[in-house]
């Protein structure tokens, strides 16, 4: 489903050439939970918004499913953003003075889906994401940062996307609840089949995944099997 041949992303600024990712290759199956990890800088984020059609590599080849998507024009690049991935990030990035229902909406405005349609996708994503019904009219600014997280999961899931990719998703949260949003993604991906990438720079967090891709200075050090993975049992309310 994911084909990375290859990778390589050099920046250029004022005429000085820096090598970000260094020939990165891997391949990603539906349904798989992976963490891409690697300490600060070495190019982690630059991966991500390549898988996430944020931007192209300078060369190799990325596919998902089955589409180049390396050599997307801009418009292209937004449709695939559109309609096959969902992204969580460390800040949320909600709207603050929108309620919990209008943010995990919008997704489904952009891709002109019918106004009748919305309402069952959106509810199914927010029970999928495990907020509590009695939150749904809040505003995003009046819940903890871990409801807020659940919100974006859910955002992230309403548009039934190809992939999930989370960037340091616990970043902002205490561990008690950064454990719990790391449990709503193991419960994801194991009842619904979601394919998730997660980013992170602590081994701690990526121990919650299937599959460890280690990075370092723009190249895979080791990508395994996680023997010791890190079970969240328990899908408390936040
Ligand atoms: N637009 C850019 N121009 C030049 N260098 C960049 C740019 N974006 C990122 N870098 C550099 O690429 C390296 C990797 O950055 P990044 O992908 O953000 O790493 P990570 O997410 O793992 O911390 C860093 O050294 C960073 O300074
Ligand atoms: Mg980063």
């Amino acid at each position: 489903m994911i084909e990375c041949k290859d990778i390589v992303k050099i920046y250029t600024n004022g005429g000085v050439e820096t090598a970000v990712l260094k020939g990165v290759s891997f391949s990603i199956k539906k349904g798989e939970f992976v963490a891409i990890m690697g300490p600060s800088g070495s190019g982690k984020s630059t991966l991500m918004h390549i898988l996430g059609a944020l931007d192209t590599p300078t060369s190799g080849e990325y596919k998902l499913d089955n589409h180049d998507v390396s050599s997307l024009s801009d418009n292209e690049l937004a449709d695939i953003r559109r309609n096959k991935i969902g992204f969580v990030f460390q800040s949320f990035n909600l709207l603050s003075r929108a309620t919990v229902l209008r943010n995990v909406t919008l997704p489904l405005v952009y891709a002109e889906v019918g106004a009748d349609k919305r309402r069952p996708l959106v509810e199914k994503a927010l029970r999928s994401a495990g907020l509590d019904e009695d939150r749904w009219s809040h505003k995003s600014n009046q819940l903890s940062g871990g409801q807020m997280q659940r919100v974006a999961i859910a955002r992230a899931l309403v548009n039934n996307p190809s992939i999930i990719l989370a960037d340091e998703p616990t970043g902002n949260l205490d561990t008690a609840t950064g454990e719990i949003v790391l449990g709503t993604f193991q419960q994801l991906n194991r009842d619904h089949q979601h394919t998730i990438i997660l980013i992170t720079h602590e081994p701690y967090v990526a121990q919650h995944a299937d599959r460890i891709i280690h990075i370092q200075d723009g190249k895979i050090l080791s990508d395994k099997k996680n023997d010791q993975k890190r079970i969240v049992h328990s899908h408390p309310e936040l």
